[in-house]
């Protein structure tokens, strides 16, 4: 947060409690329990004044902010969180509160994951509205040009031959998509909690446009550092390709590439943020490499 954001990030924490209290006040909320850690995103419960469990997020009012409001909206409670109230200005959503809101990584079993996953893709995608100020792809992977930028020509501590992978799946992936729609754009095992109005829902959306294919990819980045202890990850990632391929009508290789070409991404914005967890996520794209389909 203060890395991304300098000074105002700095300042939008020391406003947090007000902020919070604020918000407590507009809508008549009683905080219930302790707030996580203000990292990127405070997340703290309470009920309404009708007792409605509620979360209240708050992160600094920046585009995602934004875009995580239109996501929510546009999915209306279909596959994801309810959204209650908002306002962008100062970065709070006020949602439902998923109960008994378990990750999904509290599933050791990888396929049953994969399957709730796909189900939850199905719900999910849908043509953006007209109008809508959503990014694409195209502007989330613009940002990996970033990289060289900052290494002169080179890729850093990343794996020049990965790096290189990445950049040619993207310029073969992102103009030759099929039909695009509103994807969650982070839909992972921690973004997925156990729920009542369906056993599993979806928090956080990004809200990015493009292909469905695309969506597929950051399940095969995670479950964040788990990963690294799993024995023989190419075998289990092939096997979650398979399932999605089977599940949701997509080609194996397209599903293998943009997961590769999204995990050197997100190995990027690691870096960019001076976060060690790009190993994890370069463990991922080099088994994806590897994984026998
Ligand atoms: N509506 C909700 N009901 C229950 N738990 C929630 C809800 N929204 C968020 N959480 C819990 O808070 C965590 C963080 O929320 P979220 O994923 O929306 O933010 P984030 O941007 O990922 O924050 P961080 O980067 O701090 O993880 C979730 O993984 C989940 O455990
Ligand atoms: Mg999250």
């Amino acid at each position: 947060m203060t890395y991304n954001y300098g000074d105002a990030g700095r300042e939008w924490l020391r406003a947090l409690p007000e902020i919070i209290a604020e918000c407590g006040r507009r809508w008549s909320l009683t905080f219930t329990g302790e707030g996580s850690a203000p990292s990127w995103n405070y997340v703290v419960p309470g009920v309404t004044s009708e007792g409605e469990p509620v979360v209240l997020k708050v992160g600094y009012p920046a585009h995602e902010v934004q875009h995580e409001i239109d996501a929510l909206a546009h999915y209306d409670g279909r596959g994801v969180v309810r959204l209650l109230e908002a306002d962008p200005g100062i970065g709070a959503l006020l949602l439902e509160r998923l109960l008994p809101g378990t990750p999904l990584s509290s599933i050791s079993d990888e396929d049953g994951v994969t399957v709730i996953v796909a189900s939850l893709m199905r719900e999910l995608w849908r043509p953006a509205p007209a109008g809508h100020t959503f990014p694409s792809v195209e502007d989330w992977a613009r940002g990996l040009m970033k990289l060289r930028q900052k290494f002169d020509g080179g890729t850093g501590p990343l794996p020049a031959d990965l790096v290189e992978r990445a950049e040619g799946l993207f310029s073969e992936l992102l103009p030759s998509q099929a039909d695009r729609v509103v994807l969650h754009g982070d839909l992972h095992h921690e973004n997925i909690l156990g729920a009542q109005r369906a056993p599993w829902l979806a928090v956080d959306p990004k809200g990015v446009v493009g292909e469905p294919c695309y969506e597929t990819g950051a399940l095969l980045r995670n479950p964040w550092g788990k990963v690294l202890s799993w024995p023989d990850l190419p075998r289990v990632q092939a096997r979650r390709i398979g399932i999605f391929s089977e599940l949701l009508g997509l080609d194996r290789e397209r599903i293998r590439g943009w997961a590769v070409a999204q995990a050197v991404l997100s190995a990027w914005w690691c870096v960019e943020e001076d976060d060690s967890g790009w190993k994890n996520v370069v463990t991922c794209a080099e088994a994806l490499v590897g994984a026998d389909l």
